[in-house]
C-alpha cells in the first residue's frame, strides 16, 4: 500500500510541468529571417562609426577616380569576394557568413577609405574576424584575390599599392593564429 501511494506521488511529480523549461530536443528554433529591405540577417546592436573602418580616408578626389568612383568601387568588392569564396585556400572561412552583409559592409568600408563619399557602418576589425582564426597565409590570399579583381577594373598600379598601404596595418587586428 505504502509502494502505491509513493509511486502515485512519484507519477504526479513527474508530470508537474517545470517553469521556464527548455526547448525539447528536436523542438523547431525559428530561422532568423533576412531584413525585406536589405537581404541581410540581423546582427547584434554595436556602435557605429567611420572610425571602424580601420584607415584615415585619403584626401581629394585622385583614388576615387582611380577606382572609377563607386560603381568602380562596387566591381572591386564584388570582385574581391567572387574570387575568395571559391579559393579552395579559403573558401572555407565564409561559408555559413552572410554575404549580402559582407559585400555591403566592404563597399563602405573601400568607399570611405577612398574618400568616395560613404560611412562606414559595420564592425571595426577587430570584432568583425576576433572568431574566425585567421592566419597570415589566409590575409595574403584575399589580398591576391583583391589584387586580380584592381587588374580586372584595370586600376594602376600606383593607386593599387597606395590602397593596399591602407589596408596593411589591419593585419594586427585581422590575424589572430
Ligand atoms: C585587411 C584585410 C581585411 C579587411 C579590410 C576586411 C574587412 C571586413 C569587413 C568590412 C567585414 C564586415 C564587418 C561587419 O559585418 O560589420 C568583414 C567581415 C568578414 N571578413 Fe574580413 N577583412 C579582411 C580580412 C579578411 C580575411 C583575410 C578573411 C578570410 C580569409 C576575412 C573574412 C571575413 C569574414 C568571413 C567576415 C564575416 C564575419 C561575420 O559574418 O561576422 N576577412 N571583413
Amino acid at each position: 500500500m505504502i509502494s502505491l501511494v509513493f509511486a502515485l506521488a512519484l507519477s504526479t511529480l513527474q508530470e508537474t510541468p517545470i517553469a521556464d523549461e527548455p526547448a525539447v530536443a528536436g523542438e523547431a528554433v525559428p530561422e532568423p529571417q533576412r531584413d525585406p529591405v536589405t537581404g541581410e540577417l540581423p546582427v547584434d546592436p554595436y556602435e557605429m562609426s567611420n572610425a571602424h573602418a580601420g584607415a584615415a580616408p585619403f584626401t581629394g578626389t585622385g583614388m576615387r577616380d582611380a577606382f572609377h568612383g563607386e560603381e568602380g568601387i562596387r566591381r572591386v568588392v564584388d570582385g574581391m569576394v567572387d574570387r575568395a569564396i571559391v579559393d579552395p585556400r579559403i573558401s572555407e572561412v565564409f561559408v555559413s557568413h552572410d554575404l549580402v552583409r559582407l559585400r555591403r559592409a566592404l563597399f563602405e568600408q573601400f568607399c570611405h577609405i577612398l574618400n568616395a563619399g560613404c560611412d562606414y557602418t559595420g564592425r571595426d576589425m577587430e570584432a568583425s574576424h576576433r572568431d574566425l582564426g585567421l592566419q597570415v597565409d589566409d590575409l595574403n590570399v584575399l589580398v591576391e584575390n583583391l589584387q586580380a579583381a584592381m587588374a580586372s577594373e584595370k586600376i594602376g598600379f600606383a593607386a593599387q599599392n597606395r590602397f593596399l598601404s591602407k589596408l596593411a596595418p589591419m593585419k594586427r587586428d585581422v590575424v589572430t593564429h
